[in-house]
């Protein structure tokens, strides 16, 4: 495409900007922003997405925005060994989880889950007898369960559907509201779809019994009845002796009782998690949220995972996290990356998928710690945060890898002396 002229008139307010196709969005954006040709022709390159595909996943599509897949090796849960494909734009993440697998493969990572139990929430307000209206909403039970079971008949072939009922009564700013949790098994699904129209197919029924008004229907992200579980030993000979083991333990000490380190150290889990739980097309935010709130379940934020040393001196790990991710809906059954995604790490359930990324969460922490624990983060990061500066300063080719090792030698990695490592390696 031609540079597009500048608007003269830059406004936000495009009619029928959702009615147009994915190049003419782009012209008008282009436009609007400037835009050269080059970063034109990036935007509109869909890759295996393909413009058409992207315009049905969500609104005003102009491009798709590529991240790295990298492979975890090394890695074995329950028993079995597993290549582990992970999205994410941060360098060393990968590193971190096939060292971690690596120092521990012989007896890999142990992993359960709790179940697949996803819970959606009915808020009614305005209740005049909300501890009479819980009773009687507790009451309806199987026929709440007829209501949300006829609600996905699928669902209830694949052996899933309602289990169980939850009434609080919860008080708020707002005066007295009657919280009702539908709790449901959504199988291989992320299940958002069906117990939201569970909730939502619910909500007269209970605006009538409790006779108060409905006003939000839509599950929690807080997927405790969903949690995916890991635990791993560490052997003290193999991960560099007794002061490294103590280091890592001192480091989880520190998370645990400080929310301003637990915040940096769950972060470092999520490297891990979200890589994977986006290279498989599952809702990264979800996941995110779930596992912040389930550190604040105490009422203080602290760690995701914990190290002990065991009997035999070992480190030993563990971690505890709602995993509410699936194999089918949302973006992981038509995104053909995911899919193939999915079809490395050779899952068949949701549960399993879950269990893997539970182990990676740990790996991956587990190697932030050491790290930090011993010679720092930064010289892991140093090799590949090398070669991104240098690309940075306008390096090409093999000039990337030159002046990344010019740059890791003399131990500064900065832009400007990037520039003159790269002016350096072109004279000669
Ligand atoms: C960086 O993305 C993640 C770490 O900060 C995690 C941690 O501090 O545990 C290294």
């Amino acid at each position: 495409m031609d540079h597009v002229a500048p608007l003269a008139n830059r406004s936000s307010r495009i009619g029928g900007f959702h009615k147009k196709s994915p190049q003419e969005r782009l012209d008008l954006v282009a436009a609007f922003a400037d835009l050269t040709p080059e970063a034109v022709a990036k935007l509109s390159d869909f890759g295996n997405l393909g413009a058409d595909l992207a315009d049905r996943m969500i609104e005003n599509v102009v491009g798709t925005m590529n991240v790295p897949i990298g492979i975890a090796t090394n890695v074995k849960v329950d028993g079995e060994d597993v290549l582990v494909p992970m999205a994410t734009e941060e360098s060393s993440v990968v590193a971190a989880v096939c060292n971690a697998a690596r120092q521990n493969y012989e007896a890999g990572f142990t992993t359960s889950v709790s179940g697949n139990l996803m819970i959606a929430q009915v808020q009614a307000v305005e209740v005049r007898d909300p501890h009479a209206a819980r009773i009687r909403i507790l009451e309806r039970r199987e026929e709440i369960r007829a209501l949300c079971d006829g609600c996905d008949p699928v669902l209830v072939r694949f052996g899933g559907g309602f289990r169980d009922l939850e009434v609080r009564v919860l008080d708020t700013l707002g005066g007295p509201m009657v919280i009702t949790h539908l709790i449901v098994d959504t199988r291989d699904a992320m299940g958002a779809n069906a117990v939201n129209t569970m909730a939502e197919t619910l909500a007269p029924h209970i605006a009538a019994w409790s006779g108060g008004r409905v006003y939000l229907r839509i599950l929690s992200n807080l997927a405790d009845r969903r949690l995916a579980r890991a635990h791993a030993t560490w052997r003290v000979e193999e991960i560099g002796g007794e002061g490294v083991r103590d280091g890592i333990v001192s480091a989880y000490h520190f998370a645990e009782a400080d929310p301003y380190r637990a915040a940096t150290h769950n972060k470092g889990i999520m490297n891990g998690i979200s890589a994977v739980v986006l290279a498989t097309g599952n809702d990264t935010r979800a996941i995110e949220a779930g596992a912040h709130a389930y550190a604040s379940r105490s009422g203080r934020y602290t760690s995701l995972t914990r190290y002990e040393v065991d009997a035999d001196g070992h480190l030993s790990g563990s971690i505890e996290l709602p995993l509410a991710v699936g194999l089918i809906g949302g973006a992981t059954k038509i995104h053909p990356t995911a899919q193939a995604c999915l079809k490395i790490l050779g899952v068949t359930s949701a549960e399993r998928l879950a269990r893997i990324i539970a182990a990676v969460g740990l790996a991956q922490n587990f190697s932030a710690l050491k790290a930090l624990a011993t010679t720092g983060i930064q010289k892991g990061h140093m090799a590949l945060h090398a070669q991104n500066i240098a690309m940075m300063a306008g390096a090409v080719g093999e000039e990337i890898e030159r002046v990344a090792r010019i740059l890791v030698e003399r131990g500064s990695v900065r832009t400007d002396l990037a520039q003159s490592a790269l002016e350096e390696i072109r004279r000669a």
